[in-house]
């Protein structure tokens, strides 16, 4: 289904064939920086000006003058600087609304070249609590594998739990000195956690710990019965907490194959790296070394095997790597970790590189998230926040909230609402900032209802259901059929025009969160259309309209808007209430 959007892009193209004939060139359409020279323009004059060392200006003209105004757009305008400008006809918006309104995906169709794509996500080093830093990688992920499945790809969400590194030396021994089974099955993680925590500082002070810790790891990655018994009784409790969580935030995985899935594979992974002469043996180490095909790594040795013999977690990823393309056949994986693993991935891409694997492999990596005081977030007594604890904070702070606000509803309804909000809000803090960047974090600010948070688009979705709600129950009582509909394009108002361009660009916003796997794409466009809306709201009686076809239309309007910001909120992995 066509909106005006790709209709001049596909205008563009013919025009540039009809120019320069079969060409590689792809225009990007993009909505007009400046609002007041028209609704989308292009640069694409503009570059293939300066790479074909002419006048832009002139090229952009003779664009303008092939495509001249038509029935999507009036005759386009050129910028000084060669960019042309589109002013979309409200007959157009109209048509291209009408076509849409009642398919279900919104007009946005299935890819027709779906991929299979593993999603590696929140991966979690177990036997530890889930740590305020592990939120970024859960729900980032969760919202990439939703976009992804939506526009129609097959995608396999995997979580490459750590439930075979080091942590466990220092809880196999903090178990056998300290532990009890009583303890742990009351409260496992936290039981666990604190085991590490005290091994780990006796470890500190004394090298025998430190060395019997790296014993009992090494009995274990060796097959010793008793420490796989307990490895397992750990691992399972630390699956049953970490899946409370996931549920909570309501983040599905497909596939949970941790590290210690790898472990067999590894020796063979070594040897076949010596043996195509990838990797080598360096002070009784062996490294892969890259050469200058790989500037930023040359200095950079990948270690997969120390003098010891001991694993590491890159030799791991090579062999999970191998495991999805044989396994999965996947094209392409995208792992999802905070960016002090960039080198980690740089490596591992690039040994991919060496082994001749040509697939898409994407490091999408995210910043810290900062207290007020501009450091990593702690407890007031300087340790990592537990993200069950933060949870809880979030729907306890939006539960004070509506008890507040709404007296009438009951109990179990507050509740709900509650869980919904306070778990969206949080979502949305974070999903809503450029991932790459650090964020600030401020209770105060992601429960507001005021500004770009999960409240007010939450609160905007449920004013429109109770417009809906109320024209379908209203005694003149004409409720939303999808029959046609006769419009004057001349009666429109400008609060619809731009109602309409709002809505029909969702389209463009999903391509670009999933094209740059960038959620926050999709959150400005979320808050964008809601504050259209309102102003629409403001400016145009729905209920109240003058005619009775201008009424239909208005609540066509809502109800496309609803369904939208409904749609690109549960891709968020929000709920969208209908009521708050
Ligand atoms: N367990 C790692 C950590 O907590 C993240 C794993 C990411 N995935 C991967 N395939 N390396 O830092």
């Amino acid at each position: 289904m066509k909106i005006p959007q790709d209709w001049i892009f596909e205008k563009l193209k013919a025009a540039l064939s009809e120019k320069f004939g079969q060409t590689d060139h792809i225009p990007i359409v993009e909505p007009c920086s400046n609002p007041s020279f028209g609704d989308y323009q292009t640069n694409i004059a503009f570059l293939m000006a300066s790479q074909l060392k002419e006048n832009p200006r002139k090229l952009a003209e003779e664009f303008a003058r092939i495509i001249g105004e038509n029935s999507v757009t009036f005759y386009p305008e050129v910028g000084g600087n060669g960019f042309i400008n589109f002013k979309v006809k409200p007959k157009a918006y109209l048509n291209a609304f009408l076509a849409i309104r009642s398919d279900p995906r919104l007009g946005i169709e299935q890819t027709k070249e779906p991929q299979t794509i593993v999603i590696d996500f929140s991966s979690p080093n177990i036997a530890k609590e889930l740590h305020v830093g592990h939120l970024r990688s859960t729900i980032l992920g969760d919202v990439l594998r939703r976009l992804n499945l939506f526009l129609g790809h097959r995608v396999i969400a995997d979580n490459h739990l750590g439930d075979w590194g080091t942590q466990f030396g220092m809880v196999l021994l903090g178990y056998k000195k300290y532990g009890n089974p009583l303890d742990l099955a009351e409260k496992p993680l936290e039981y666990l956690e604190g085991l590490y925590v005290r091994i780990q500082k006796e470890a500190k002070e004394s090298e025998s710990i430190k060395e019997e810790a790296k014993r009992e790891l090494q009995k274990l990655q060796s097959g010793d019965s008793e420490n796989l018994k307990l490895w397992d009784v750990f691992v399972h409790a630390s699956l049953k907490e970490l899946d409370k969580i996931y549920q909570k935030l309501n983040v599905k995985f497909d596939y949970s194959l941790g590290e210690s899935v790898y472990n067999p594979m590894l020796p063979g992974v070594v040897e076949a790296l010596l043996q195509k002469g990838i990797a080598r043996y360096s002070e009784g180490a062996v490294c892969v070394f890259f050469n200058k095909d790989f500037p930023e790594l040359v200095d950079k040795p990948m270690l997969i095997q120390k003098t010891d013999g001991a694993y590491l977690y890159a030799t791991t990823d090579i062999a999970t790597l191998l495991f999805r393309l044989s396994n999965w056949q996947a094209h392409k994986i995208i792992y999802v970790t905070d960016s002090r693993q960039k080198l980690h991935f740089q490596q591992l891409f690039a040994l991919a590189r060496l082994l001749g694997i040509n697939i898409q492999l994407e490091h999408v990596y995210f910043g810290s998230i900062l207290g007020e005081d501009k450091k990593p977030l702690k407890t007031r007594e300087g340790t990592s926040i537990k993200l069950r604890e933060l949870l809880e904070e979030a729907v306890n702070r939006a539960y004070q909230i509506i008890d507040e606000k709404r007296k009438d509803l009951s109990e179990d309804k507050k509740r709900e609402i509650a869980n919904a909000v306070g778990i969206g809000a949080l979502k949305y803090a974070d999903l809503s900032q450029n991932r790459i960047l650090d964020y600030i974090f401020s209770w105060e600010k992601l429960l507001s209802l005021e500004g770009n948070t999960a409240p007010y688009l939450l609160n905007a979705h449920v004013r429109i259901c109770s417009i809906l709600k109320k024209a379908a129950s209203s005694s003149c009582g004409s409720t939303l059929g999808f029959t046609s509909l006769k419009f004057e394009t001349d009666t429109l108002h400008p609060q619809e025009i731009e109602l309409m361009k709002a809505v029909l660009s969702f389209k463009y916003s999903l391509f670009l969160a999933a094209k740059e796997n960038s959620p926050h794409h999709l959150c400005n466009y979320l808050y964008h259309l809601a504050k259209v809306f309102h102003k629409f709201y403001e400016q145009c009686p729905v209920l109240g309209a003058s005619t009775e076809s201008s009424k239909q239309l208005r609540l066509a309007f809502c109800d496309f808007t609803q369904r939208t910001l409904s749609l690109g909120l549960e891709l968020l992995g929000i709920e969208p209430l209908k009521e708050m």
